[in-house]
């Protein structure tokens, strides 16, 4: 592999690492194409920044590259636009080999910089919107773009260049030394799959920075993972607003409610609890209530509904003294989401013990969810009269859910 330094406009150049075994990144994503660490160097008349540096592993290649393009006694600055250690893994030893560098990092940032790098005496400035720092003739301005995607995370802009330093906004993992959009292979799953599991559960806050990057003229992005945007960067900016603006389903056009109803069963007898549940929920006018065999629902199925359900009850039996594991996967779908304080519940028959349905309520609990009835169990197989109860259940969860009164557990 080539450790070419490649320059990407008059006065930057990219100077990160390539990682294209990666298969799995921050446990959570799959990585079929690799994926790349962005950092770059901008050259100005009176010295240069550095804009992030790389994993710790790829610290050989960056140097390799950093050094191609400046010496380390030029580095004025090193701007990190977010500290997770995919970008800041190279940062002690670049501030080592570069000490009279000034480190940039946000207001939030400054709680994580120590727990991070686990070193003593981190000399840095912090950088809020509207701040610049000055190259000579290169002015870098700052803008506060929290949670995309951690808490700490910035983003800049190369005025005379008219380049955006995105931060993780905008990346891909998507491995590619021909770097550019239009040199690259189809990177556009890699590029969306990244919004989902990134971006996805911090729509409010990319809707914010959108604002934000309104209000210059960009003419490439430069982020933090995968190819570099100069073709039509407006292209990538309606995308991030479309999917951050847009519901995926057609009952908001109507202005309903979506109440999703979300169970396995062994011998259909939550199966039973569901469609009582279901009918009940569906009588509530403004309802639009679904039912939903976890069986047969892949993580995208769930992630979609799980996103555009008002309110979610999730039924199990309970075996081994537990909820089963489709069950606790739906849940863990909402590591992708936002939870608007969504309305939810938990159901399920049970032979002997029946702590299922509780252990659902708890987990809810801690997810925010509003939790406005106890759980419900029923040993076996529903009667009529407990099926009655399933549908005044549903019924109750319903009415909530549009809005009635009610003192609701947090
Ligand atoms: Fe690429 Fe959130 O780090």
């Amino acid at each position: 592999m080539k450790t070419q330094a490649t320059q990407i406009s008059k006065s930057v150049s990219f100077i990160g690492a390539f990682d294209p075994q990666i298969r799995t990144f921050d446990i959570i994503m799959k990585t079929a194409n690799g994926s790349s660490y962005n950092s770059y160097v901008v050259r100005g008349s009176e010295g240069v920044a550095i804009m992030d540096t790389v994993k710790k592993e790829f610290s050989k290649d960056f140097f390799a590259r950093l050094e191609q393009k400046c010496t380390y006694d030029e580095i004025r600055y090193i701007v990190l636009h977010h500290l997770e250690p995919d970008h800041s893994g190279a940062l002690v030893e670049l501030m080592q080999r570069a000490p009279q560098a000034k480190l940039i990092i946000s207001n939030r940032a400054v709680m994580m910089l120590k727990g991070l790098l686990k070193a003593e005496e981190i000399p840095f400035e912090m950088a809020t919107t509207g701040k610049t720092i000055s190259l000579g003739d290169k002015t870098i301005e700052f803008l506060s773009t929290p949670f995309l995607h951690w808490p700490d995370t910035m983003s800049s802009y190369l005025h005379e260049e008219k380049i955006l330093f995105s931060g993780d906004v905008f990346g891909s993992h998507y491995y590619d030394e021909r770097l550019f959009d239009d040199a690259v292979g189809d990177f556009s799953y890699a590029f969306q799959y990244y919004y989902e599991h990134i971006m996805r559960p911090f729509k409010q806050y990319v809707l914010e920075a959108l604002k934000l990057y309104e209000k210059f003229e960009i003419d490439l992005i430069a982020p933090l993972h995968g190819p570099i945007l100069r073709t039509d960067p407006q292209y990538y900016l309606d995308k991030y607003a479309a999917w951050s603006s847009e519901a995926k389903f057609r009952k908001n056009l109507f202005g309903k409610k979506m109440l999703s109803v979300f169970y396995m069963s062994s011998y259909e007898n939550t199966q039973a609890m569901a469609k009582s549940i279901t009918e009940g929920a569906d009588s509530v006018d403004g309802i639009v209530a679904s039912m939903y065999d976890l069986s047969s629902l892949d993580e995208q199925n769930m992630i979609d509904l799980l996103e555009e359900s008002d309110a979610v009850l999730v039924g199990s039996p309970t075996i081994n003294g537990d909820a089963v594991k489709p069950a606790w996967d739906l849940l863990s779908c909402m590591a992708y989401l936002e939870n608007k304080a969504k309305v939810g519940g938990a159901f399920g028959s049970y032979g002997w013990t029946g702590e299922a349905p509780q252990m659902l309520h708890d987990r809810m609990r801690w997810l925010k969810f509003r939790l406005p009835v106890e759980p419900l169990k029923i040993k076996l197989i529903p009667t009529q009269e407990e099926l009655d109860e399933c549908f005044a259940f549903g019924v109750e969860v319903a009415e909530i859910a549009m809005g009635k009164m009610q003192e609701i557990e947090l």
